[in-house]
Parts: structure tokens; sequence; C-alpha cells
């Protein structure tokens, strides 16, 4: 490789998809290819893309959440810049590394903040997965019980303790058998969590306040009654916050809108990468920790390589003092309910739409086959019969192509779009993506012109691009 690495870097542009189709995923590059999203991006910057062509397209998919504070924000960067400059000694594991105490000083502090009294332990890992993974090991250890229950539609990632608690048959399928001792329930169903935890042999209940893959929020009244049922038969509550933690809801943590929600472990990831590195994180009660690591002999009994790293460390502490100082939960809180209130006026001129739901930062808009007129019932059937999924495309393929924007669909066979945008997005364009959204909803009003292109674009997409 010649000396100047982005200039070799610049001269391979434009070769990525040749590549990932040859050595990475051909079916994915099929996908994007097939939906005509296989644009070659070469710049990001706060919740802008841009692409070698000069277009600039709007980032609400957040690279799954993560950009929370949009693109190569400056702070985290030189914050970064500075930690590689120093020649720090890094991962030395046995030491304590600094940088480490005091993330996780921050996470505890914001977790106690409000409820969540008690949370004042740390661990860290590389991402969401190895998160829920750490809590389930966590749960079982401390109450020596083997059960662990989960809710309908839930995603707590896809390595195999946590895809054993995926509500989708689509994620779980061929992939043998998943860890045994788990259940199933309907979201926010307390009876059938009462019932559930009645043989008083379960060590857990994991849940999203806010579900990535539905957009439903947790009922008033629920995560409170969850706490109370769960302690009374000595299982812990886990609350899945890797996607809508950190602010994304408009508090630092999701749990934390409902005051007497007790969780006894909480999960984050994806934000508080700063949209850097990888890395995740289990807030837990001492108690809980000390049962795993009860001695000098476990002290490491549940642990790995990377964790702690002084990259994801610095990443994540840059992430929670531009959080802290540009308050941005409470901007969230005020940006997000505009938002969807502004978002849920534009669907009701849109008899597709039969949802708009989410809390703060993260929403969604669900359609469904309309009651009437006729001539959009049929049309939703005629593209039913095309692909089981298609219906989501007709909605962020045009958004893509025609505004710049960049959306995802939330589910495998929902009907759910999701948007994620950076937590900073500016209120400019918030109003452009509304202006978007709104012509969008026209112009499923009109299938002939609009659906024609769709459809041709989709006929070959068998898949949503969903996770
Ligand atoms: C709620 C939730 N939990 C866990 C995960 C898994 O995180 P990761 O993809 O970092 O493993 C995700 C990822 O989307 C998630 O949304």
């Amino acid at each position: 490789m010649p000396q100047g690495f982005l200039t070799w870097l610049d001269a391979q542009q434009g070769r990525q998809y040749e590549l990932h189709e040859r050595h990475i995923n051909p079916a994915f590059v099929k996908t994007i290819r097939t939906i005509g999203f296989d644009r070659n991006y070469i710049r990001g910057e706060g919740e802008w893309l841009f692409d070698a062509e000069g277009h600039r397209y709007l980032d609400l998919l957040t690279g799954w959440g993560m950009f929370a504070l949009g693109r190569n924000h400056p702070r985290v960067r030189s914050i970064l810049e500075q930690v590689l400059s120093r020649d720090m000694p890094n991962l030395v594991r046995m030491d304590c590394s600094l940088l480490a105490g005091l993330v996780a000083e921050k996470l505890v502090s914001h977790a106690c903040a409000d409820s969540g009294q008690g949370l004042s332990r740390v661990f860290f890992c590389n991402s969401g997965t190895e998160s829920v993974e750490a809590a389930i090991k966590f749960a079982r250890c401390h109450t020596r019980k083997p059960r662990i229950l989960f809710c309908d539609h839930a995603f707590h990632g896809l390595t195999v303790g946590s895809l054993s608690l995926n509500g989708s048959e689509f994620f779980r399928e061929r992939f043998g058998e998943l860890m045994p001792g788990t259940e199933k329930l309907p979201f926010n169903d307390l009876a059938a969590l009462e019932r559930a935890l009645q043989a008083k042999d379960v060590a857990a209940f994991v849940v999203e306040p806010v579900q990535g893959k539905t957009c439903e929020v947790v009922a008033d009244g629920y995560l409170e009654q969850a706490t109370r049922l769960c302690h009374r038969a000595g299982a812990l509550l886990v609350v899945d916050e890797v996607q809508c933690g950190l602010g994304r809801t408009g508090k630092w943590f999701a749990f934390q809108h409902w005051r007497e929600a007790e969780p006894d472990i909480v999960c984050v990831a994806k934000a508080l990468s700063g949209g850097y590195v990888p890395v995740g994180a289990v807030i837990s009660r001492a108690a809980i920790m000390d049962s795993v690591f009860d001695g000098m002999e476990r002290c490491v009994v549940h642990s790995n390589t990377f964790g702690q790293n002084d990259l994801a460390m610095a990443a994540a502490l840059a992430t929670l003092q531009v959080m802290e100082e540009g308050e941005i939960p409470s901007r969230v809180a005020k940006l997000g309910e505009s938002t969807i209130a502004r978002l849920t006026e534009i669907g009701r001129t849109c008899p597709f739409v039969y949802d708009v739901r989410g809390k703060g930062l993260m929403f969604g808009i669900d359609f469904r086959r309309p009651e009437s007129p006729l001539k959009l019932r049929a049309a939703w059937d005629a593209l039913h019969l095309l692909n089981e999924g298609v219906f989501s495309q007709t909605v962020i393929v045009p958004l893509l192509h025609e505004h710049h924007i960049l959306a995802q669909v939330a589910g495998y066979h929902t009907e759910l779009i999701k948007f994620l945008p950076p937590l900073t997005v500016s209120e400019e364009a918030i109003d452009y993506f509304l202006v978007a959204m709104r012509k969008v909803l026209d112009n499923l009003q009109r299938p002939a012109a609009a659906w024609d292109t769709v459809c041709t674009l989709a006929k070959g997409a068998a898949t949503q691009l969903t996770r």
C-alpha cells in the first residue's frame, strides 16, 4: 500500500459494491441495488451524508441508532484525537483504566438521577447484544433461577442468548436449538407476566421500554407494576435500552419516564459509541455484580478482551459530556413531541396510515390496508400479492430517491417505517423531513404514477432489510 493511505483509498472509490458482492454479502448487495440504494457515500457531517456526486442526504437511520450525535461530531473526534496522540498504555489488563472508571461514574449518576436508585455498577462490553448476554448471565447467577421472559416483537441482538429472546420467528428460524428456559409474553400484558412469574423460577424479565421493532411504548404503570411483580417473585427486571437509552426518548434513560420503575439491570450501547467506537455497557445493582464476581478467583469470570478500551471509553465520555452540556435529553423531549404531533397530523391525511407512535426522537409510521377508497385497498392488495413486505418500500424508496432522506423498515413483515434522527438534528431538517413525508404520502394516494416505479424496483427484493 502506498504511503498516503487516504490517497490510496480515494483511488479505490466505487469498488465497494463489487467487493461486497464478491467477498462479504452478495444478497445484501442485490437488495440494495434492487431498491436503488447503492449510493456512493463519501462524507458524513451531523445529520447529513454526502455522496460522490455531491448530493446531500438527511440521515434518519443513523446507522441503526448509533449516530445519536450525528456523524463525526467535532467534540467527540477531537477527544479521540487527543487520546490517540497520547500513546496511552490502553488495556494493560492487570490495572484499572481511569477512563472506564470515569464513564462508569457518569453512567451511574444519570441512571440514579430520577428513579433507578441503586444502579451503581457498570460492566463494559463491545455491543448491544453482548450487553444482553451479560444481563442474562448476571440474572441467572444472582437469582440461581433458570428462566428468562421476553416480549413479543422484542429485539435484543442476534447472538445465541439474545436471539433466544427475539420475538420474531424470522430471526430465530434455521439456527438450531436456542437457549432453553425462555418464554415469550405479549407486550404490555401484566396479567401474562404475573402468570409467567407464578412458579418463582424466573431469573429475569427482559423488556425494551420502547420497542425497536414496533415503536410501541410501554403503557403508563406497566414498568412500575412489572418491577413489583418481578421483585415479588424473586426475578430481576432488565430494561434493554440499547436503542431507546441515552437521551433518545427525551430522558437519559427511557425507564425514567415512569418514576416508580426500578429496573435491576439496564443495557446500553449504540449512542454511547459517539458514532465512532463499538461499545456496550450493563448498569446494575451492586448486589447482582457481587454475586457474579464474588471473590478474587472469580473477578473476571465474565469478561472480554476489548471491553474498556481507551478509544471506546473516550468516545463514551465525550458523548456523555456533549449530551450533558447540550441538555440533549430535554431538547429531544420537546423536539420529539412536536415532531410526532406534526407527523400524526400529516398521517391523518393518508388512508394507509394506521398509527404514528414512539417517544422522543424514536418514532414510526405504521401502515395498514385501508377500508376505503376501494382504489387504494385494491392497490394495497396488489402490492401484497407481489411481495408480502413491499409496501414499506413504497415509502422508503421515494423518500431516498426523490427527497434524499434515508429511513428504514422497522421489522420483518411489518409495515412500520422507523425514524431515528440524530438527537442533535436541526429543526430545519425536521421541517424538511415533514414536508417530504407529506409529499410521499400524497403520492401514495395516486397509485399509478408512484407505484409503477416502486413495483419495478421492489419486485426482486424479497427482503426488507430490517434490523
Ligand atoms: C433494543 C436492542 N437491543 C440489542 C440490540 C443489539 O445490539 P447490537 O446490534 O449492537 O448487537 C439492538 C440492536 O438493534 C437493539 O435495538
